[in-house]
């Protein structure tokens, strides 16, 4: 099946009270296993990289092996750039064919935010592209960069930036974090507040160790997509390392590959569901 498109899955997403989950790629393995984990659920969501996962390959290649995994199945995935650090990375990811992408200023100082959120939205918008941007700063590790910025989302500046960027969906910082290394803890309260007010649906990041009764009520708040990536890294390295404890003469890298395959797909399987049930 063609790519979804971003606009799309959260069309979906509105009419249906669903949270699109979004799964964090970082090689072929874990694509065919995202595609392969929301086809065995038969619920949409997105595949999608970071910035940071780019220094393995270009988005060019991502794009391709993105929809060689989506043509296998019938249910609507879509591709997302996730954490977007300059416009230049959108730029090349919309271009490559990303249906969904995210500009993240959120280190920036809040007008300088604005504008090049503004300027990377307007360049998506013109290819029927949603964007999505984040305000605050979400704390943690994502693979090799560690962040220790930490600033909840101001619920006075959210209506202004929406505005003044044309963003479609906003990311925010309510106690989310990066990684499996801090334990999450949600503000709920702040979500809501944020959740009423802003004119775009909300994003939380930082999906992985966040209680599943917390995202039921995030739900209820209008929270409209998730991301997952700790979670699935873990799996895939769990499964080399399980069979390499078992026997240090391993040599078999196609059958532990396929077997990341199946191991990914069953924790992005059983996520999506549990979210949405
Ligand atoms: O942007 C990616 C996500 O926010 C992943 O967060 O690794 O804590 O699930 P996580
Ligand atoms: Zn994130």
């Amino acid at each position: 099946m063609k790519l979804a498109n971003g606009y799309d899955l959260m069309d979906y997403a509105k009419r249906n009270g669903y949270i699109l989950p979004a799964f964090n790629t970082i090689n072929m393995e874990m694509t065919y296993a995202i595609a392969k984990g929301l086809n065995d659920a038969q619920l949409p969501g997105y595949i999608q990289i970071s910035t940071n996962n780019l220094r393995l390959s270009n988005p060019k290649i991502i794009a391709q092996v993105a929809q060689d995994a989506a043509d296998r199945y019938d249910i609507p995935i879509g591709l997302h750039l996730d954490h977007g650090k300059t416009f230049e990375s959108v730029k090349d990811c919309c271009d490559a064919g990303f249906t969904s992408i995210m500009i993240d200023n959120s280190a920036l100082p809040f007008e300088e935010n604005i504008k090049e959120t503004r300027r990377a939205a307007e360049y998506c918008h013109f290819y029927g592209v949603p964007v999505e941007a984040e305000l605050g700063a979400i704390s943690g590790k994502e693979d090799d960069i560690v962040s220790e910025a930490d600033a909840h989302t101001n619920p006075d500046q959210v209506v202004d930036f929406v505005e003044r960027t044309g963003c479609d969906l906003l990311a925010v910082a309510v106690g989310n974090v990066h990684g499996l290394d801090v334990e999450p803890k949600v503000d709920l309260d702040l979500l809501k507040k944020i959740a009423d007010i802003s004119p775009v649906p909300i994003v939380l990041h930082g999906g992985s160790g966040i209680p599943f009764e917390t995202i039921q009520k995030a739900r209820q708040c209008g929270l409209l997509k998730i991301n997952y990536g700790s979670d699935l890294r873990k799996e895939f390295i769990a499964t080399f390392g399980r069979a390499y404890e078992q026997n240090h003469n391993l040599f078999n890298v196609i059958e532990l590959s396929l077997q990341s395959v199946e191991n990914v797909a069953a924790v992005a399987k059983n996520l999506v569901t549990i979210i949405n049930s």
